[in-house]
């Protein structure tokens, strides 16, 4: 790792490795649930200030999110006072940050969680607010005598020509500091219209993690318009993308307005399969249970955080159904474990029943597979590439599973079966162990399980 040398010293690829997102980030950041609302009278508990922070916060820890991944607290746009000081340093608002950054800082790591803070490269925030062009040497200096550890560094304001030295330039300043602070970057994001020029390669030499689309908002429109973008960019989005370098498809919106639970499921289930970075942005403090549950499945963060940081790829599409296949640990040279998933990106129309048989998606070791169902927690056991799974997909819905080798996986532990026979639907627990006697493959494949 090279965040504490000289630049001098560096060389290579190793230059700019700060050793930080190893695997993807995670963490709740304000602006698709707040955006840039100052109005603290008319929206006292709805601004951008300290307090909404500390609230967000506060929910991490006593919802239980930091316990499952989510250990980090995004500041947004809208953040400071419209003018430096007279030494060219950034304020933070003073009515709603009276206590300061650095104690907003400290409030965060109190509890154990990370500070990320939000700035832009160019002459003016895009909400309007000072940018960093000019300033990115005494910003950064001024982000880490703060304590900040993430900073999403915009785009808007400045000639795209700029980009590839300023945020490389910015690289060089947050590294000279001395504190690691992870690096995203918008650059991509505003090269949207010029795919020729961006070159991931490079990006992921200086950022840790990048916005390359649209802005999301809380709709299955734009859900929808994010994930086929990605589609139609896998081929130059999976091979850059992996530990330290993440294609960040923008935050989480479950739990909003105009979501319902199936789209949040699904949002989940594709973000998780891409690797992609896991930051919500809406109100934990009046969440419904059932958007909790998606945001903390531990079996979907944990596909999501596998060490392998592989980017799943789209690898059937019809009109309304994309298949998608990750793999994950564990795997060792050719015998590789996967997870799996369709998206049924049509809201309107009703059920999709679909069969899934496993050589259809390329799982194909002999060995078969120990298949687990990620949304409904249930084992199907051990199925090899000719069995099948029969599955009904709600409108804008998903399915998620996780397949791993059976030559590399001995489930240990009491796990819980669920088969539905002629609509009785039977559940039982049993050791793990014994499924050598009990070849439930061969169960499903007679009597074809439907959940
Ligand atoms: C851009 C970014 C958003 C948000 C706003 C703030 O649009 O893409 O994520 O940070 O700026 O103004």
């Amino acid at each position: 790792m090279r965040l504490l040398l000289p630049l001098l010293f560096c060389v290579g690829a190793f230059c700019l490795d700060n050793g930080l997102g190893r695997t993807p980030p995670m963490g709740w950041m304000s602006w698709t649930a707040f955006y840039c609302e100052i109005d603290c009278v008319k929206h006292p508990t709805g601004c951008i200030n300290e307090q909404l922070y500390k609230d967000m916060a506060d929910q991490l820890v006593s919802g239980g999110y930091d316990k499952v991944g989510y250990k980090s607290v995004h500041i947004d746009d809208c953040w400071s006072e419209m003018e430096r000081d007279s030494h060219g340093i950034l304020v933070a608002n003073k009515t709603r940050f009276p206590s300061g950054m650095k104690a907003l800082a400290k409030y965060m790591h109190d509890r154990g969680l990370k500070f990320g803070i939000y700035e832009d490269y160019g002459t003016k925030t895009c909400g309007g607010y000072p940018g960093s062009y000019k300033h990115e040497k005494v910003d950064a200096q001024t982000f880490a005598a703060w304590d900040v550890d993430y900073l999403k560094l915009d785009g808007c304001n400045i000639d795209q020509a700029m980009m590839p030295i300023g945020y490389p330039l910015f690289e060089k300043e947050l590294n000279e500091t001395g504190r690691p602070i992870m690096y995203s970057c918008s650059w991509p994001a505003y090269l949207i219209d010029h795919p020729e020029l961006v070159n991931y390669n490079l990006i992921g030499k200086y950022c840790n993690t990048w916005r390359n689309f649209d802005d999301i908002n809380s709709s299955w429109k734009s859900i929808i318009s994010i994930i086929s973008y990605y589609d139609k960019m896998q081929d130059k989005h999976i091979p850059t993308h992996g530990p330290g370098k993440w294609h960040d498809p923008d935050m989480l919106v479950i739990g909003n307005k105009g979501i319902t639970l199936d789209m949040s499921i699904s949002q989940f289930t594709v973000w998780c399969i891409w690797s992609a970075p896991l930051i919500m942005s809406n109100d934990l403090r009046i969440i419904g249970d059932s958007f909790k549950d998606v945001l903390k499945n531990k079996e979907a963060i944990k596909i999501n955080q596998d060490p392998l940081g592989i980017m799943g790829r789209l690898i059937k599409n019809s009109t309304d159904i994309g298949v998608y296949v990750k793999q994950i640990t564990p795997s060792k040279g050719d015998k590789k474990s996967f997870a799996f998933a369709y998206l049924n990106r049509n809201e309107k129309e009703g059920y999709k029943r679909i069969e899934i048989q496993l050589a259809s998606i390329g799982l194909t070791d002999p060995a078969g597979y120990y298949v687990h169902d990620i949304w409904s927690h249930v084992d199907l056991g051990l199925l090899r590439s000719g069995d099948s799974i029969v599955v009904s997909i709600a409108p804008a819905g998903s399915v998620f599973f996780r397949a791993d080798l059976a030559s590399l996986h001995q489930p240990k532990g009491k796990r819980r079966y669920k088969f539905d026979n002629s609509n009785v639907v039977y559940e039982f627990e049993r050791e793990q162990s014994q499924l050598g006697r009990f070849d439930f493959g061969d169960y499903l494949r007679t009597n074809r399980v439907q959940f």
